[in-house]
């Protein structure tokens, strides 16, 4: 998996793939490296570490006169450890082609037999056989086109391909299967890439490669074919999207994005409710008006989604089934696509994704797609563009602005608020929830910011108490009910930034095995505001209590009760019990960080995560 960028034109080769790549990280950043023709002889830059380190290694020293094409890569290890020899660009035996690649090539271990021991393999990757592969093609059909055409047919697996060669110095060979890739269009020039966000500040003109097609492209002609080898004649898309709309390169005053992200809460969910009703009291989603038919006739919702989104899909269970009394079944994406999915008529399919982009997510939309094809997929997506949004039949965007932190925080918030309002416009439409109980709703809604922010202002105190626990190797987080997505959540995040262990569960199920982990070294974080469950809760903290763990409690301000036999409170301010995820959520996501940087990781790109999982 990884981000892959290419270059035909006569701007300075290194720059414009270093400045991709750095725009591609978030798709995996454990190495880098870039690989170019310049006086009909191919060079290759290879690195462990994030593309600065290939930058301070090779790019400041490095002088290339007279390039005409290049490629580079940005990788997230699947067969390999990240090392210099792993890092893409790959090359073959006779190191005069070189080819970058994002997917799994699924048969490399039959296909390296074959080569072996003709051609040297020096890596453990699986894209390095297709680089041997086009020169052992070659060999036989002495065209570098028909050795590039061979090589595809006899790959399986998924693949977003850039290829150059010394046998074609002027061109660029692109191919996807499953793995997305974009051409852009320039003067005298070209470009491909894994996404958008790399190609903007060059282009606003796009060719799509669809799965099957491939490219040849040259500085003045990009040539597009299907797998029979028709020339496919692709429509130029042109977006009238901002730079900014797409990246965010500052983080301001704040030491990390992550931290940013968090303060960035408040106004996310201002920006939702104004977008999402009219005045504050009716809903609105123009993007589902072509579908209210099959929304007021929908049965059950699958939803599909992977990670922090498919937490927000937990939660948003409890308000469809509540609001708008539709039956809910939420899946890990990767599972969904493996299990037997049973649809009736009016079934809806909803996928969440931060990037639109993560390929099990994806795979659950194609599952869908081929057993059920006239179901419709509705999909709730952050970024604009993505492969996602052009399988969906209505998308919903999140409204959390680019989100760079690998560890979601304001997209997990801006999904949270997009569904609930979704569940109340179902509600609407569906005529179960009363006007006067929507405007009810509406304005708890509008009064999350501000409460937000009154326990980011509390911030010093929660660091205080994080700071104590940063030295503890393992935490249970617990909660019920609509708090019980939020414990998996906030223990999810605890892992992935400060890589120390922890564990969600549904406190009611703390006696069926987890309780035997506590005793006195055992910290059990426990999301107790006032809500339906809190009396079940206590009997819970209770169970914790006389097995010596030591509870840090998330409790509504004022409460007595949970502070006379917590170890620490942390309060958050009163809120209904529908939107109390919205609030839970906030000092975990802080609670995280604070550990985090006390243990000094790398907060904003932690180690073995990419922000978007486009492998399976
Ligand atoms: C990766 C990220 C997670 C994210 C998950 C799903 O694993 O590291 O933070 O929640 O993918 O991503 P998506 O873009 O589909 O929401």
């Amino acid at each position: 998996m990884c981000g892959i960028i290419g270059y035909v034109g006569k701007r300075d080769l290194a720059s414009v793939l270093v400045a991709g790549l750095e725009r591609l990280s978030y798709r995996g950043y454990d190495s880098s490296g870039i690989a170019v023709i310049s006086k009909g002889e191919l060079s290759a830059w290879k690195s462990e570490g994030k593309v600065q380190r290939l930058i301070d290694r090779y790019i400041k020293s490095i002088k290339i006169s007279n390039a005409t094409v290049g490629i580079g890569h940005t990788r997230w290890a699947t067969h390999g450890e990240p090392t210099d020899i792993n890092a893409h660009p790959q090359l073959s035996s006779d190191q005069k082609i070189g080819l970058v690649h994002n997917g799994i090539i699924e048969n490399f271990a039959f296909l390296k037999k074959n080569l072996q021991p003709r051609y040297l393999f020096k890596s453990e990757t699986d894209s390095e056989v297709a680089a041997h592969l086009i020169e052992a093609e070659f060999h036989r059909t002495h065209s570098f086109l028909q050795a590039f055409q061979k090589t595809l047919s006899q790959l399986e697996g998924t693949y977003a391909l850039a290829i150059i060669s010394e046998h074609d110095p002027q061109t660029l060979f692109a191919a996807r299967l499953g793995s997305p890739l974009i051409i852009g269009l320039g003067e005298d020039e070209n470009f491909i890439a894994s996404d958008l966000v790399a190609l903007i500040p060059h282009t606003r003109n796009f060719i799509y490669l669809a799965d099957n097609e491939w490219a040849i492209i040259s500085a003045s002609e990009v040539q597009v074919y299907d797998q029979a080898g028709n020339r496919v004649k692709k429509a130029i898309k042109h977006l009238k999207i901002n730079d900014s709309d797409l990246h965010q390169p500052a983080k301001g005053h704040f030491p990390h994005y992550m931290l940013k992200e968090i303060f960035d809460q408040p106004e996310i969910l201002k920006r939702i409710l104004s977008t999402y009703t009219s005045d504050e009291v009716e809903l609105r989603f123009k993007s589902l008006a072509a579908h209210t038919d099959p929304l007021k006739k929908c049965e059950k919702f699958l939803i599909q989604a992977c990670g922090t989104s498919w937490h927000a899909g937990l939660v948003a269970k409890y308000w469809l089934e509540e609001f708008a009394h539709i039956s809910t079944e939420v899946d890990i994406s990767s599972e969904f696509r493996y299990r037997k999915i049973l649809a009736r008529n009016h079934d809806i399919l909803l996928a969440l994704s931060q990037s639109g982009e993560t390929a099990d997510t994806l795979a659950g939309i194609r599952e869908v797609r081929k057993l059920y094809n006239k179901l419709p997929v509705i999909s709730f997506i952050n970024r604009s563009e993505t492969t996602m949004e052009h399988e969906s039949d209505a998308i919903i965007p999140s409204l959390a602005g680019t989100e760079i932190g690998v560890a979601s925080t304001k997209n997990y918030i801006a999904q949270l608020g997009t569904l609930f309002l979704f569940a109340l416009y179902l509600g609407q439409l569906k005529g179960i929830l009363t006007a006067a109980k929507i405007a009810e709703y509406l304005r708890a809604f509008a009064m999350l910011p501000a409460l937000i922010n009154k326990i980011l202002a509390y911030r010093k105190t929660i660091k205080a108490i994080s700071s104590r626990y940063a030295t503890d190797k393992g935490f249970l987080f617990i909660g019920r009910g609509m708090n019980y997505p939020n414990a998996l959540e906030g223990a999810l995040k605890l892992k992935e930034i400060s890589y120390l262990y922890a564990a969600g569960y549904a406190a009611g199920e703390l006696k069926h095995g987890p309780i035997a982990l506590i005793d006195e070294n055992m910290p059990v974080i426990a999301l107790i505001p006032h809500t339906s469950n809190y009396s079940k809760m206590m009997n819970n903290l209770e169970e914790v209590r006389s097995r010596k763990g030591r509870i840090i409690a998330i409790v509504t301000e004022g409460d007595k009760d949970v502070t006379a036999i917590a170890d620490t409170v942390i309060p958050i301010p009163a809120i209904i019990e529908e939107l109390s995820p919205l609030l839970t959520i906030i000092p975990l996501q802080l609670f995280a960080y604070d550990i985090a940087v006390a243990l000094d990781r790398d907060v904003d790109q932690p180690k073995n995560l990419a922000k978007s999982v486009t492998v399976e």
